[in-house]
């Protein structure tokens, strides 16, 4: 997978899997890892597939539609890119903490749906449920964020209630944090989202 790594200056620190955005690259959460933990080590990715040139983590039949067996697949392959990155770079392949947004906090969160271990915790921007009516794996204590706006038309609020509801269940410590906007990313998410990491992780 497309990719780039930076090496962290804490080889302890968790290291961070940047997910970007429907049209995003590699590239734009990288002031994100800054803010969040500058000390970790960060690999981000480029989504594989395409929707009129836009980069994407997996197909979508159409706006909020997903398709199951692209995201399925996509996030095996995903789970497996980030063992050969442990690998390849010699971090520890149990000290993952995604950071996602949007597109991209659905395949973290479909990471976790579908993978035990995948992750260490999860930083989730404004994500969507990736899929209904599956077990979870047991995610005990697992921390996750997720920070959400409540006129987001994408991802609505009652959305993000079922997707803390299902982690929850499964065990994971979630923390909401609620913005009065809509879709995009706030910098006062970001900032929340760091504090969070102090303490959670
Ligand atoms: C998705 O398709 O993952 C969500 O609708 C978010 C987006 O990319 O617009």
């Amino acid at each position: 997978m497309k990719h780039l790594f930076k090496q962290g200056v804490d080889g302890k620190a968790p290291t961070l899997l940047l997910l970007h955005g429907t049209g995003g690259t590699e590239h734009d959460l990288l002031p994100l890892a800054e803010m969040i933990s500058p000390t970790s080590s960060v690999l981000s990715v480029r989504g594989k597939v395409l929707e009129n040139g836009m980069p994407r983590f997996f197909r979508r039949l159409s706006a909020g539609v997903f398709d199951e067996e692209d995201l399925i697949l996509r996030t095996k392959e995903l789970n497996g890119f980030l063992d050969e990155a442990a690998e390849r770079y010699g971090f520890d392949r149990r000290g993952v903490v995604a950071v996602g947004y949007s597109n991209g906090a659905n395949i973290a969160a479909s990471l976790l749906f579908h993978h035990q271990d995948a992750l260490r915790g999860a930083i989730l921007h404004h994500p969507m449920v990736p899929r209904r009516g599956v077990k979870l794996p047991d995610l005990p204590e697992l921390p996750v964020f997720i920070s959400a706006g409540s006129n987001d038309p994408i991802c609505p609020p009652g959305e993000v209630e079922e997707l803390e509801s299902l982690l929850s269940g499964a065990g994971a410590s979630v923390t909401v944090h609620w913005e009065r906007y809509g879709h995009q990313l706030t910098q006062t998410e970001v900032e929340a989202a760091a504090v969070w990491f102090q303490h959670h992780l």
